[in-house]
């Protein structure tokens, strides 16, 4: 059965909600099939995918090409797709770029920041989840909340998220101990990065999971497998076969 918005705020506090990225048919499969919650279609796709320094350059026809795939690949998990910075300035252009993700099969969208927009969002039908805390569109990649007044601002937006009608939010690069507060004090299920392990749920990007991206490893990346160096083996392997005429056989020729 398809997972719901029901479903995912239901489980605040009773189970734990396990969210990953996916850019690609093959891999969002993989990870549906699997048993994975939430499929989120980050504009991490800028860095880990596209090869850019930072989500700044991704772009809605990005996102649209990149969401369509993860959905074709995906039957029961839930989809977000993330909103590119610059595509929900204000509610108009925020309205009309949410509605085409949700055409090509997305379920919710994710804004950084923003509770006003969201909200607007939201009383338009669109599932939004909010993303607070170090948010890579507009901060540094340094952890956010360490002193009281960043750390109260932080609180603020994550309360004004569930005002805001969003059915759940990411928690990014904030110590565990603000984490815990805000997933204490919000009736929503907050989805940490980065944030200690007190939050409703838990979120990595795929590529750093899976050891297919090589520029950043921040300490919170759990390496749960080393694909990038079975990756090198293999084309080694097959370059080496191709040189020395061991490949392609007999057996792979027609006849
Ligand atoms: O773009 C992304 O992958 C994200 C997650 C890190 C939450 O926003």
């Amino acid at each position: 059965m398809k997972t719901t918005v029901e479903k995912i705020k239901s489980m605040k506090g009773k189970e734990k909600i396990v969210m990953i990225t996916g850019y690609d048919y093959f891999t969002s499969k993989m990870e549906d099939e699997a048993g994975i919650d939430i499929i989120l279609i980050g504009d991490s796709l800028g860095m880990v995918v596209l090869g850019y320094e930072n989500t700044l350059s991704v772009t809605m026809e990005d996102m649209l090409r990149h969401t369509a795939a993860v959905v074709r690949g995906a039957k029961k998990a839930f989809i977000v797709a993330d909103m590119p910075v610059g595509t929900f300035d204000n509610n108009e252009d925020a309205a009309l770029n949410a509605e085409a993700l949700m055409k090509v099969g997305a379920d919710a969208v994710k804004i950084e920041n923003k509770p006003e927009i969201a909200e607007f969002l939201v009383g338009n039908n669109i599932p939004v989840m909010g993303h607070v805390g170090l948010t890579p569109q507009t901060k540094e990649f340094k952890v956010q909340g360490k002193d009281e007044e960043s750390a109260n601002e932080i609180m603020q937006l994550a309360k004004q998220c569930e005002k805001a009608g969003c059915f759940s939010v990411v928690l990014e690069g904030i110590p565990r101990d603000l984490a815990k507060k805000i997933t204490e004090s919000t009736s929503i299920p907050t989805i940490g990065i980065g944030a200690g392990p007190d939050c409703d749920g838990q979120v990595l990007v795929s590529n750093d999971m899976l050891g297919l991206y090589d520029k950043l490893s921040p300490k919170f990346a759990k390496r749960y497998a080393d694909l990038g160096i079975e990756m090198k083996k293999a084309f080694q392997n097959y370059i080496k076969e191709v040189k020395e005429k061991k490949f392609p056989e007999d057996k792979h020729s027609f006849h």
